[in-house]
């Protein structure tokens, strides 16, 4: 296990890795759940009366969404209610000045650290513990800590490499996404345990149902997947019509696994019976399995579907969420992820709810967070988190 902050002494200098990566709109970094997360994280840490400096990181090199972090900085400064200052700098001169100035409960954001090349080379935890990154900045603390799980997946230098050199500990956004998504792989549950199934990647979710094969009663597939899976089950739907690039290219890789998948778990896998589609009124319309026409755009399970789903939702004894099983920013087809959300929320059953942006219809519409045990802010960390692989930021914590 790894140390949290009920291990941190008191009066460290300390270095806190978070992931604030967010969408960005015309050069403008968007608000979201990420940056009230890591807030709480940093006024824990500046109220405990430590210097802190802040490292994160935004986008990737070459994409539209590498932007630097002032506006980052802008947004937790609100959540926080307190100034977050920022320097647009790493680790060099002016960042090192900026550090050394951090007075007790004062944070301090650096520059997107995927700037620096180091962070994103492919190397191992070693090497990257002797890059001029980690030797510049470990000197200048007295602790690490890491509360960036949703990058725990990747093995980068600020991920890796500090806690090789540096007195370490996990964040309370770490320490809470870890045991909430492990549960399914580490806790044993004395009833049925579902699985909510949907989104637009098959290879993610084939990924998770094949190594959660013996934890998993059943899986309640909707979505781009779900149709995936009538169309290997038999059913007219899963193509590509008018211009969507959804399907025929995951269905080529994709078809074989999924056979093999329906013919091994039978009926545990659940599949939609109804589907519905936007008709020529630009109305919600149904339509059940048996009547689907090939050339129809589907955009969500079907009213008894939802019923189907609700009821074994409510029956377990836990439920993993991972992926919409409609368009549920469109309020006509928010029915099946919408209903299944409010059946878990309305149970006392162990629930988690994650994976891309499904945690978004929880605000959306209006349900509380506090309804379910835990809302995952992560994506690629969350699949590896059910399926049972090590993360490397986790492993790097407990050395
Ligand atoms: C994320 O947003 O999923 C994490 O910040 C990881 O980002 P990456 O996929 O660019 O490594
Ligand atoms: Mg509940």
């Amino acid at each position: 296990m790894f140390g949290t902050l009920d291990d941190l002494p008191d009066d460290r200098r300390v270095l806190v890795r978070i992931d604030v990566n967010s969408p960005v709109e015309d050069g403008a970094v968007q608000d979201n759940k990420r940056f009230a997360r890591h807030a709480e994280t940093l006024a824990e840490l500046a109220d405990a009366g430590h210097p802190v400096a802040v490292l994160a990181h935004q986008g990737r090199p070459g994409r539209p969404t590498f932007v630097g972090l002032e506006g980052h900085a802008e947004i937790l400064s609100d959540h926080l209610g307190r100034e977050v200052r920022y320097v647009p700098d790493t680790y060099g001169e002016r960042a090192l000045e900026a550090i050394r100035g951090l007075d007790a409960g004062e944070i301090l954001l650096l520059e997107n650290v995927r700037m620096v090349d180091e962070e994103l080379a492919d190397r191992t935890p070693e090497a990257h513990a002797e890059s001029a990154l980690v030797e510049t900045l470990a000197p200048e603390f007295d602790a690490y800590v890491n509360d960036a799980y949703s990058t725990a997946h990747r093995a980068h230098a600020s991920i890796v490499g500090f806690p090789r050199v540096m007195d370490s500990y996990a964040g309370r956004v770490m320490e809470a996404e870890y045991e909430a998504n492990s549960a399914i792989q580490e806790r044993e549950f004395d009833g049925e345990v579902t699985m909510v199934l949907g989104g637009t990647k098959a290879d993610d979710l084939i990924y998770v149902m094949e190594r959660v094969e013996h934890k998993v009663d059943r899986f309640l597939l909707g979505g781009i997947v779900g149709e995936l899976f009538l169309r290997a089950a038999g059913h007219d739907v899963g193509y590509d019509v008018e211009d969507t690039e959804f399907f025929d290219e995951q269905w080529d890789e994709g078809e074989g696994t999924i056979r093999e998948l329906l013919e091994e778990y039978g009926d545990r896998i659940k599949l939609p019976r109804d589907l519905a589609y936007e008709d020529d009124a630009g109305e919600r319309a149904e339509v059940s399995l048996e009547g689907v026409e090939k050339e129809t755009s589907f955009l969500d399970v079907g009213s008894e579907t939802v019923a189907e789903y609700e009821s074994l939702v409510e029956e377990s004894e836990a439920t993993f969420v991972k992926g919409a099983l409609g368009v549920f920013e469109d309020e006509r087809f928010a029915e099946g992820t919408v209903g299944v959300l409010e059946a878990i929320a309305e149970t006392d059953a162990f629930s988690v709810v994650g994976g891309g942006d499904t945690a978004r219809a929880i605000d959306l519409y209006g349900l509380e967070e506090e309804d379910f045990s835990h809302v995952s802010i992560a994506g690629g960390a969350y699949v590896r988190a059910l399926t049972g692989e090590s993360l490397p930021a986790i492993e790097a914590l407990e050395r």
